[in-house]
């Protein structure tokens, strides 16, 4: 595997599942592939999961591994060419990509959507010069527009706790104070519209994510009827995808947070968020503290997602 952005990355899904299954089993075994490899995470924004996860993952494999927070200590940063920078950024990707890649053997990268300019989001403008000027393997570790080390982790957590060969999973907006990126409900339905899955999206209108992620999938409006019979739930906020919204808070309407009578809707669903959380804006204590909540499970396969990922990488290289 050269580079991991989507789900296509992954190749056949079912064999990616095992795989992971195998490495969890035994997440030393391959300590010998990383062996004087050095990874490199560059982040453009925080994260807690995905920085102390993916370490671990290139850990387990045996590989050195190094994080540079670009806004925390480096140049910051210039992304356009073209541009005279006679402002305060000191550096350009453009140099910066080729000379990180000098220090390492594969590279990870976070840099969310900024809002600005949504052709510039979802064109992955940042990540793409990575993988267009380093040379070497890169994988997203969330991106403008996908969050696939999450949405594998997320199948991988339904693969070990479903109870029927084809579970109902409903993606469901809940409201959030902050203007969200689509990544992690994008990725989580690109990768459900590819398993052995019911998937059910609701939202409130106006919330519509772009097509290419919802593809086949069931869109239901009404939330209480869409958790019907639900087998898990997976609650995320987002903002708005379609134009002339797009990046902007249309509702906060706090009757779509996830609560104890909306889950007795459900087929004793599990709960299921990637965190971090807002309590009781997207979904409550109880619920979240409940025997059916999956966020820590969800959270451990972080490290296992990453491992798979990390580890095709090595055996490509
Ligand atoms: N779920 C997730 O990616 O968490 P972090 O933002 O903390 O990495």
């Amino acid at each position: 595997m050269r580079y991991y952005t989507n789900v296509k990355d992954l190749g056949d899904l079912n064999a990616a599942v095992k795989e992971a299954l195998e490495v969890k089993k035994n997440r030393y075994a391959y300590k010998q592939l990383g062996e004087n490899k050095t990874c490199l995470l560059v982040f453009f924004n925080s994260s807690l999961r995905t920085r102390l996860s993916t370490q671990k993952a290139a850990m387990n494999l045996g590989m050195n591994t190094m994080v540079l927070d670009v806004n925390q200590g480096a140049w910051k940063l210039e992304t356009e060419r073209g541009v005279v920078m006679d402002g305060d950024k000191s550096e350009h990707l453009l140099e910066a990509v080729p000379v990180m890649a000098q220090y390492c053997d594969i590279i990870g990268v976070r840099a969310f959507a900024q809002f600005e300019n949504k052709t510039d989001d979802y064109s992955e403008k940042i990540l793409n010069q990575f993988i267009q000027h380093s040379g070497k393997p890169v994988f997203s570790m969330e991106a403008a527009t996908c969050h696939p080390l999450q949405a594998f982790a997320d199948l991988i957590t339904i693969e070990e706790h479903k109870k029927k060969a084809r579970p109902k999973v409903v993606l469901s907006w809940a409201p959030h104070p902050r203007a969200l990126p689509q990544a992690v409900p994008n990725s989580f339905a690109d990768f459900m519209n590819e398993a052995d899955v019911e998937f059910v999206i609701t939202q409130p209108k106006g919330y519509e994510l772009a097509e290419q992620f919802v593809r086949g999938a069931t869109v239901e409006y009404d939330q209480d009827k869409a958790f019907e019979g639900a087998d898990f739930i997976y609650a995320k906020n987002w903002s708005a995808y379609q134009d002339p919204h797009y990046g902007e808070i249309l509702s906060k309407d706090m009757n779509w947070t996830v609560n104890t009578e909306k889950m007795a809707l459900t087929n004793n669903a599990f709960f299921m968020h990637c965190l971090p959380v807002r309590r009781n804006m997207i979904v409550t204590d109880d619920v979240i503290e409940s025997p059916q909540s999956l966020v820590i499970p969800e959270a451990a396969n972080r490290e296992i997602s990453a491992q798979v990922v990390i580890k095709r990488m090595l055996e490509s290289l």
